[in-house]
């Protein structure tokens, strides 16, 4: 029987502790924590993620100082408003929704962010600090993929872990933490050959990659452990209607796999959580004494 791993339960259980922490630390610190989300252009998949961690920082008591702007804001103004952001005492977390438009230096704009309020964990310090194995603010996906091993306790010392992706925000940092975890890992991208052999290798095996229905049922090994980050939108013909996919073939996979992440319902929301407790992190880290992450 193939197990659930509920990224859903997982996240509402943690917000809820995260909603008791906040409401015990305000009242040492005397204010809340603080989030700003920066959000530029109007992709309307961005407008749902940001409203999505607004309304998750309204349910734990995290305040939202996010600033909305035009398509065609400067990279100066960015800057300006991320430096008033590092002075702010009551922000702790900054983040910039990504992709920002063409015009844009994303890699500029987050290394202007002061490490410590680095909520997405992807500035080269903390990014550093993950390679090195020192405390740190970490990436919210990868961070939530090894926070939902953790809750259901799969086994990774010794375990081969092969993630598809190689990203900067998901592949390669998930490769790191499952290393820091004594997996043996692989990455695999898109100039890898034979990606079936590769995948079918895997005893954890991490779809990241954006392509519906990239893994398949052979290409999962019987009782692996198989965690799908991929977010798909895909429109059904008839009705017109868009639905929310990952990258692995639920229905097949789920037959082989001993556990499985769902889409939606999986890293998603576990994603927005990890962004909530990095937040709290920083707020720890400033205005009380320090908690190792
Ligand atoms: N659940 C969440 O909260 C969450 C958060 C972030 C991202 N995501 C989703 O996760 C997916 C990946 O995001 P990302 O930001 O890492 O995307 P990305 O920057 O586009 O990276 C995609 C990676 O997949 C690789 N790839 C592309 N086609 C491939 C193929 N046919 N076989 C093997 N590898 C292939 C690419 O290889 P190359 O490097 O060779 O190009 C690249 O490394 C997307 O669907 C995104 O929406 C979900």
């Amino acid at each position: 029987m193939t197990g659930l791993l509920d990224g859903k339960a997982l996240a509402a259980k943690m917000q809820a502790e995260l909603a008791e922490q906040v409401q015990h630390l305000q009242q040492q610190v005397g204010r809340p924590p603080g989030l700003a989300v920066l959000m530029v252009g109007d992709n309307p998949a961005s407008a749902a993620y940001v409203r999505n961690k607004e309304q998750a920082c309204e349910r734990v008591g995290i305040a939202s100082f996010g600033k909305h702007f035009p398509t065609q804001t400067t990279q100066a103004e960015l800057e300006q408003t991320i430096q008033a952001l590092n002075q702010d005492e009551r922000v702790d977390g900054i983040l910039v929704q990504l992709p920002l438009p063409d015009h844009l230096d994303s890699v500029g704009l987050l290394n202007q962010i002061d490490p410590n309020k680095d909520a997405d964990g992807l500035h080269p310090t903390n990014l550093g600090r993950l390679v090195r194995g020192e405390p740190g603010l970490r990436s919210c996906t990868p961070a939530g993929v090894m926070r939902l091993l953790q809750e259901y306790r799969i086994d990774l010392k010794g375990k081969k872990a092969v993630v598809i992706g190689r990203s900067i925000l998901v592949g390669k940092p998930l490769a790191l933490m499952l290393l820091a975890e004594d997996a043996t890992v692989t990455i695999a991208h898109s100039r890898s050959q034979d990606l079936t052999a590769i995948a079918r290798d895997a005893d954890i095996l991490v779809a990241a990659v954006g392509r519906t229905n990239l893994i398949t049922a052979e290409m999962v090994k019987p009782d692996a452990v198989v965690v799908d980050v991929g977010i798909n939108r895909v429109v059904n013909p008839e009705t017109g209607k868009g639905r929310l996919v990952g990258d692995v073939e639920f229905e097949s996979v789920r037959d082989v796999a001993a556990w499985i992440t769902p889409v939606p319902g999986g890293i998603g929301p576990m994603t927005v959580t990890m962004l909530l407790d990095n937040t709290v992190w920083s707020y720890r880290q400033r205005c009380v004494a320090g908690r190792e992450k």
